[in-house]
């Protein structure tokens, strides 16, 4: 393999394992749509702005919600601006091309330079928002209706789309594209990604923080375990409260950030209690505590 086949293997702010290096490297290389998955806060959309910084390209993003329609990433036509100009304004309303914008993956094409395309969510959309977005990636061109004009790519950009498996992809889409799960980090990991947040963190904060997450998220059926995201905004509260460390042995602050259902805290706390760490809750005094959570620790 070459040089220019390593091109990307992470940034100061993104840490990347090898495998997602690999697959963006590939993806990059056979100019084919990288389609990443993984649990939620693992960086996927995180990941396209890692890329465009890494690969110095400039970054278009497209986030997908339930009513969007494939055109809408390559143009979207204001008819009703034009109506309003046609009965009260003094624009000459025939230069249809006024009323024409364009989406997100219509300004990927038309950059003068390679970009990076983020597709955000695609689950979220239509059944049949991936099917109608094969030809576009495909061809890299694509016609606007009202005008008659072609948009085309003038450099393949690097696409990526992410998805929280909400919905099963097509298997044509999916035979495009460039697969890679994100899998959950491991300690090790975890803390690089805390550092490149806090970069001061004091290494028993850190330490002792990650050990009651790794804790919380073996809890088992927990309905939503505690993510990377939630683990890093965790952190910046026992920073920004001043936490001694030593704290968090008997106590978890700030339960909140990290536990979102009342169940979950009810599952940790039997944990905790399973385990043989009980004793006396730490939770209930002053501004550290973890509100209504306290059982467990
Ligand atoms: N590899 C990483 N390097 C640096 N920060 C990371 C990494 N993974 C996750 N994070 C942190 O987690 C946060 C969430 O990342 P991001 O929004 O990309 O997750 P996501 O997988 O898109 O989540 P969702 O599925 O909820 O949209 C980031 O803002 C960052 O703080
Ligand atoms: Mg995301």
């Amino acid at each position: 393999m070459t040089d220019s086949f390593h091109r990307w293997n992470g940034t100061d702010s993104y840490i990347a394992d090898d495998a997602l290096a690999a697959a963006v490297n590939v993806a990059t290389a056979l100019q084919r749509p990288l389609l990443v998955k993984g649990e939620p806060g693992t960086g996927k959309t995180l990941l396209a702005h890692a890329i465009a910084e890494g690969l110095g390209m400039e970054l278009f993003t497209w986030h997908v919600k339930s009513t969007t329609r494939a055109q809408d990433g390559c143009w979207v036509y204001d008819a009703v601006a034009r109506l309003q100009d046609s009965r009260f304004g003094d624009r000459d309303v025939r230069d249809v091309s006024q009323y024409i914008e364009l989406g997100p993956l219509g300004r990927a094409f038309s950059s003068d330079q390679r970009a990076v395309l983020l597709i955000d969510e695609i689950d979220k959309a239509d059944i049949e928002f991936p099917n109608d977005l094969l030809h576009e990636l495909d061809a890299m061109r694509f016609v606007i209706t009202e005008t008659g004009e072609e948009v085309k790519a003038k450099h393949r950009p690097v696409v990526i789309i992410t998805s929280n498996a909400e919905k099963e992809l097509p298997d044509a889409f999916l035979r495009r594209c460039v697969f890679h799960y994100i899998d959950f980090p491991d300690e090790d990991r975890l803390a690089q990604i805390c550092r490149v947040h806090h970069p001061e963190v004091d290494d028993k904060l850190l330490a002792a923080a990650l050990r009651r997450f790794m804790a919380l998220r073996s809890v088992k059926h927990l309905r939503k375990k505690p993510t990377t995201s939630e683990l890093v905004d965790w952190i910046s509260g026992l920073r920004l409260a001043g936490i001694d460390p030593e704290k968090l042995q008997t106590t978890l602050p700030f339960a909140g950030v990290l536990l979102k259902d009342e169940s979950d805290a009810q599952k940790a706390a039997k944990a905790g209690a399973a385990d043989g760490s009980g004793g006396e809750s730490g939770g209930g005094s002053g501004s550290a505590s973890g509100g209504g959570w306290r059982g467990w620790r």
